[in-house]
């Protein structure tokens, strides 16, 4: 046994930790019941996402494809537009093959038991144990950044958090404390912990159902935990767009590579400026010498986007134009209606665009 869950009364740190989260918790949409099918998509609309962000897609999202059998049979065009402005796409595009194949092979049941449910795509090790202790109460860890920093400081462990090797320490250290008894609510109340009490900055210790099981607050090392090291600074890349309409009144929008950054989703078109080119040139260029179509480009740009990604930021300069002769609607490129526009799933960098073209033809 590790050191760090040794000093724990781990029985009555379950007690006060469970009996905390039955009075506590927040009335969440994927809390009303145990389906596995809403607590998977919950958990991957909740990586990297806040609560109060995830909440109005969860139940638009299950409106819309309420069963595995309706998500399997979705069309991928409907589901990337049910997550537009989520983030992450890939995480989406991962829960429909996954949920395929449990429509397939496993006749609509998600597995129950580790082996099985991690060979799904998109379903890792914090996933898996998620779904498996929240709706069947198996007694797997479900160990994300939250629950390491909860963890960190309870137990004093100074692993790197930001290291991949750290989590399996902390797996380990759950599987020593889990309640057998409620798996579902031992790892939610966790979770429930960092988002409430165990906060990043500031941790409310005075308020915590577990400050007399906390080794560092007892050691006052609170503060001092998780240890995390920064990540590598994010680059910077600088865009040029331009909204395209030629004389039918039809928008020029192009699909993203299947693969990368924002797969699959729609865009206007662009492409990354360069010191020795003015803009304007630059896509000019690009649309001739890539795709044959022929555009005049508007004086003055409309907007700048700014969007920032975990490893990226889009600095975006905006220009309006008309298309000249005729596109042919290849290599992912399409014309279509304001109305159809609508329809396609673009990225929020993309969505601004939109907004921001909207403005000025009301002006
Ligand atoms: N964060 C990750 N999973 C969660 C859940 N099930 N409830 C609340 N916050 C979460």
């Amino acid at each position: 046994m590790i050191s760090s869950t040794e000093r724990l009364n781990i029985e009555e740190f379950q007690n006060d930790l469970i009996n905390w989260f039955k009075a506590e918790q927040r009335d969440l949409p994927w809390r009303k019941d145990q389906d596995p099918y809403k607590v998977w998509v919950s958990e991957i609309m909740l990586q990297q996402t806040r609560v109060d962000t995830v909440i109005p897609y969860f139940n638009r999202f299950i409106e819309k494809f309420p069963t595995i059998e309706k998500l399997a049979e979705a069309d991928e065009e409907s589901v990337l537009k049910a997550w537009e402005g989520l983030g992450y796409y890939s995480r989406v595009r991962n829960l429909q093959s996954a949920v395929r194949e449990v429509h397939e092979t496993y006749n609509g049941t998600v597995p129950d038991t580790p082996e099985e449910i991690k060979t799904l795509k998109g379903v890792g090790p914090y996933t898996a144990g998620a779904i498996l202790s929240i709706a069947y109460g198996v007694p797997e860890p479900a160990v994300d950044g939250n629950v390491m920093r909860v963890l960190s400081r309870i137990l004093t462990i100074w692993d790197d958090i930001a290291k991949a090797s750290s989590r399996k320490v902390f797996e380990e250290a759950v599987r020593q404390i889990i309640s057998h008894d409620n798996p579902s609510f031992f790892n939610q109340a966790l979770m429930e912990l960092g988002a409430l009490i165990c906060t990043p900055t500031s941790p409310s210790c005075l308020l915590c159902p577990v400050r007399e099981h906390c080794n560092g607050f007892m050691e006052g090392v609170q503060n001092q935990l998780p240890v995390k090291t920064k990540k590598k600074s994010t680059r910077h890349v600088e865009l040029v767009a331009v909204i395209l309409k030629n004389t039918e009144g039809k928008y020029l929008i192009h699909k993203r590579p299947e693969q990368g950054l924002l797969a699959n989703l729609w865009e206007f078109p662009n492409v990354e400026k360069s010191n020795l080119i003015k803009p304007k040139n630059i896509i000019q260029d690009y649309l001739k010498n890539d795709f044959d179509i022929t555009i005049q480009i508007d004086k003055e740009s409309i907007t700048n986007i700014q969007h920032v990604f975990s490893h990226l930021t889009w600095d975006i300069e905006v220009y309006t134009g008309k298309i000249i002769g005729q596109v042919k609607e290849e290599n992912n490129m399409k014309l279509v209606t304001e109305e159809e526009l609508l329809s396609y799933a673009f990225p929020v960098s993309h969505q601004k665009m939109w907004k921001g073209y909207q403005s000025i033809l009301v002006k």
